[in-house]
C-alpha cells in the first residue's frame, strides 16, 4: 500500500468506531486529496450530525483517537470540522523509495485473482467495422490490460457477428461477384460496398431474396458447399479486422476469435435447458422467456426470444449459449461485455434469464461496460465527408498523417525515421486517449485539433511530458537505470506535491478497475503530468546546486517516467522517448 491516504484511511475508521460506536456505522471515513493541506478527513461533518454534536468537538475526539505520529508532521481541526493532514517528509520519501524500487510501481496485485472473460471488439463479417467497434476496441483493451497488470486471469473474445439470417444475401452475393473477385474486395477492406451490394440486391429481387433465404436454410443445416462459401467470408473479413487491431496495437488475436457461430451447436441445448427449467413459453409462435421485472412501454412483460416462429435462433439465444460456455467450460467468475449503451436492456434480460436458470450464480457476475456515442462536430454521430459511415482504416492512416504534421512543427530536427514512429504513436495515441479519456457512458466529440493539441488532458501531452523527462536524463549524462536507487529528499511545494501525486497511481489504477473507467487512469496521468510540470518550473534540476538535491529530484523524474510510461502501456499507448 503506497498511496499515503490509504494508509491513514484504515486507522481513521478505527478511531470513527472509537468515537461513535454505532452511530459510526455507514459513515464515509474516507481521506480526500486536499488543496489546503496533504489531505483532509471529512467525515466528522457526518459523525457529529449522526451523534448530535458538534462537529469541530467531534473532529477533536477522532484525533485525539488516531495515532499518526510515524506519518503526519501535522494533524489539525479546521474549518467547520475537517482534519487537515500534512505528511512528514521523511513518510514520503520512504514511500518513494518502495515504489521505486517495485516494478509495479507500487500498485497492488489483486487479492483474488479472478477468471475473466472480456467481450470486446465484436465487429460484424462483411461489414465495415465502425466508430463503435472502435471504442470497444479501444476500452476493452485498456481494461484487458489493466486486469492483466493486476493479476487477474483473462481471456479476450471476440463475439464477432458472423452468423445469422444476413448470411443468406451475403453468400449469394458472393456467388454472384465470383469468389476471387468477392475476396479481393473483402480483403482490403471494401466491406460496406460489399454489403450494399447485397442489400440493394436483396431489396430490388424477389428472385434473390429467395435463393438468400433458401441459402440460410442450407447454412444452419451444415450444406459443406454453403459452409465454405460462409468461411471465405469470415476469413477475409477477419483479416481485415486484423490489420486493423496491428495498426491500432490491440492485443486482440485471431485465436481471441469466439463469433456467435462458435455457439452454434450449443443452442439446442440452450432451448432444452430453459424448457427443462419451466421458464420457455410460446408466445405469437415463437419460444421465448419472460425475465422478471421486464416490461414495455405498456406494462407488459417483455420477452427475450430464444426461437423464433421459423424455428431460428437469436442474438439473444446465442449470447446465452455465450454464458453457459463463459461459466462452465472457462469457468469464468466475472464476464465483461464492452458493448454500447444501446444494447444494455438486451444484456441485462440475457443476465437475467441466465440468473433465473441458475447458470449465472454468485460470485459470478457480468458486467456491462456501456459506452455512447462517437459524435462530429455537427454532433451528429460521426459521418465521412461523402456522408457515408467513417472507415477506421481511413481515419488511422489520417491520424498518423495529422500527427507528423504536429511532430515535424514541433521538433524539426528529427531524423525522417524517428519521425515516422513518433508520429504513429502520437497518431494512434491521440485517436485512443480521445475515447478513453471521456467518461465512457457519455458521447464524445471526435475533433483532431483537440486530440492532437500538445496541451490539456491529451496523449501528446502526457508523451510529450514523458519524452522530455528522457531529454533530461540524455543532457545530464546520467543513466535512467541509476537515478532509480537516489535517495529523495522532499523539501519544495512543488517536490511534495509531485511526491504525493507519483503515491497516488496505485489508488488511480484500482479505482478505475473498479469502476471499469479508463478516463479516471488518463485524469491520473493528466494531473501528474501537471505535478510535474510546475515541479519542473520550480525547482531545478540539472542546474541544482547541491549533488544530493540534483540526484534526488533526477529520482522523481525517473519515477514521474516510469509511472507515464506504464499508465499510458495499461491504456494501450507508446511512449516514445524523444519527441
Ligand atoms: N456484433 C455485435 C454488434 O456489432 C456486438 C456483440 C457484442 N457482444 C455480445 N456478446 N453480444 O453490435
Amino acid at each position: 500500500m503506497a498511496d499515503p491516504v490509504a494508509h491513514v484511511e484504515k486507522r481513521v475508521a478505527a478511531a470513527f468506531a472509537e468515537v461513535g460506536g454505532d452511530k459510526a456505522i455507514g459513515v464515509d471515513t474516507a481521506v480526500r486529496q486536499s488543496d489546503r493541506a496533504d489531505a483532509q478527513i471529512d467525515g466528522c461533518l457526518a459523525l457529529a450530525k449522526a451523534m448530535g454534536l458538534a462537529p469541530r468537538d467531534v473532529a477533536t475526539r477522532v484525533l485525539a483517537a488516531v495515532d499518526l505520529h510515524d506519518i503526519c508532521s501535522a494533524a489539525e481541526v479546521a474549518g467547520p470540522g475537517f482534519i487537515n493532514l500534512t505528511f512528514h517528509h521523511e513518510f514520503l520519501a520512504r514511500e518513494l523509495v518502495t515504489v521505486a524500487a517495485s516494478a509495479r510501481l507500487g500498485v497492488r496485485k489483486a487479492k483474488h485473482a479472478r477468471k475473466v472473460v472480456i467481450d470486446y471488439s465484436a465487429p460484424n463479417v462483411a461489414k465495415e467495422m465502425h466508430v463503435g467497434h472502435l471504442r470497444s476496441t479501444v476500452i476493452g483493451d485498456a481494461l484487458a490490460r489493466m486486469l492483466m497488470f493486476v493479476g487477474h486471469d483473462v481471456t479476450r473474445e471476440n463475439h464477432v457477428g458472423d452468423w445469422g439470417t444476413p448470411f443468406g444475401m451475403l453468400i449469394e452475393h458472393l456467388v454472384d461477384l465470383g469468389e476471387t473477385q468477392a475476396a479481393n474486395e473483402l480483403s482490403v477492406g471494401d466491406l460496406d460496398s460489399f454489403y450494399r451490394g447485397a442489400r440493394k440486391k436483396f431489396d430490388d429481387s424477389e428472385a434473390f431474396q429467395a435463393r438468400a433465404r433458401s441459402r440460410v436454410v442450407k447454412l444452419q443445416g451444415g450444406d459443406g458447399e454453403t459452409l465454405r462459401l460462409w468461411r471465405i467470408l469470415v476469413a477475409e473479413s477477419t483479416t481485415y479486422f486484423q490489420t486493423i487491431y496491428r495498426t491500432l496495437g490491440v492485443l486482440l488475436e485471431t485465436t481471441d476469435v469466439m463469433g456467435e457461430s462458435a455457439y452454434n451447436d450449443l443452442l439446442p441445448q440452450v432451448v432444452q435447458r430453459l424448457s427443462d427449467a419451466k421458464m420457455l413459453v410460446v408466445s405469437d409462435g415463437a419460444e421465448v422467456v419472460f425475465p422478471s421485472g421486464f416490461t414495455n412501454r405498456e406494462n407488459q412483460p417483455l420477452p427475450l426470444i430464444i426461437r423464433k416462429s421459423d424455428g431460428g435462433y437469436n442474438y439473444a439465444t446465442s449470447d446465452l449459449a455465450c454464458v453457459i460456455d463463459r461459466v462452465e467450460r472457462l469457468r469464468a467468475d466475472l464476464l465483461i461485455y464492452v458493448v454500447g449503451a444501446p444494447q444494455a436492456q438486451h444484456l441485462e434480460m440475457v443476465a437475467a434469464v441466465a440468473a433465473q436458470v441458475g447458470w449465472l450464480k454468485s460470485p459470478c457476475e457480468m458486467v456491462h461496460v456501456a459506452f455512447g456515442n462517437v459524435l462530429g462536430a455537427d454532433k451528429k454521430m460521426l459521418k465521412s465527408r461523402s456522408g457515408d459511415a467513417v472507415k477506421l482504416d481511413a481515419l488511422l492512416i489520417e491520424a498518423v498523417e495529422r500527427a507528423a504534421n504536429a511532430v515535424t512543427e514541433k521538433n524539426p530536427e528529427l531524423s525522417s525515421q524517428t519521425k515516422d514512429e513518433v508520429a504513429r504513436f502520437v497518431g494512434l495515441g491521440s485517436v485512443k486517449y480521445a475515447d478513453l479519456s471521456t467518461d465512457r457512458v457519455k458521447d464524445y466529440i471526435f475533433d483532431w485539433e483537440r486530440m492532437l493539441s500538445f496541451d490539456g488532458n491529451t496523449a501528446p501531452y502526457l508523451q510529450y511530458a514523458h519524452a522530455r523527462i528522457c531529454s533530461i536524463f540524455r543532457r545530464a549524462n546520467v543513466e535512467r537505470e541509476a537515478a532509480k536507487d537516489f535517495s529523495p529528499k522532499i523539501s519544495h511545494a512543488a517536490e511534495r506535491a509531485l511526491a504525493l501525486r507519483l503515491l497516488q497511481f496505485d489508488s488511480a489504477v484500482w479505482d478505475t478497475i473498479d469502476k471499469y473507467s479508463p478516463h479516471r487512469l488518463c485524469a491520473y496521468l493528466y494531473e501528474l503530468a501537471t505535478s510535474f510540470s510546475s515541479f519542473y518550473e520550480r525547482c531545478p534540476v540539472l542546474k541544482a546546486t547541491d549533488q544530493d538535491e540534483r540526484n534526488s529530484r533526477l529520482m522523481l523524474c525517473d519515477l514521474t517516467a516510469r509511472t507515464l510510461q506504464t499508465g499510458l502501456d495499461l491504456l494501450g499507448i507508446d511512449a516514445p522517448e524523444q519527441m
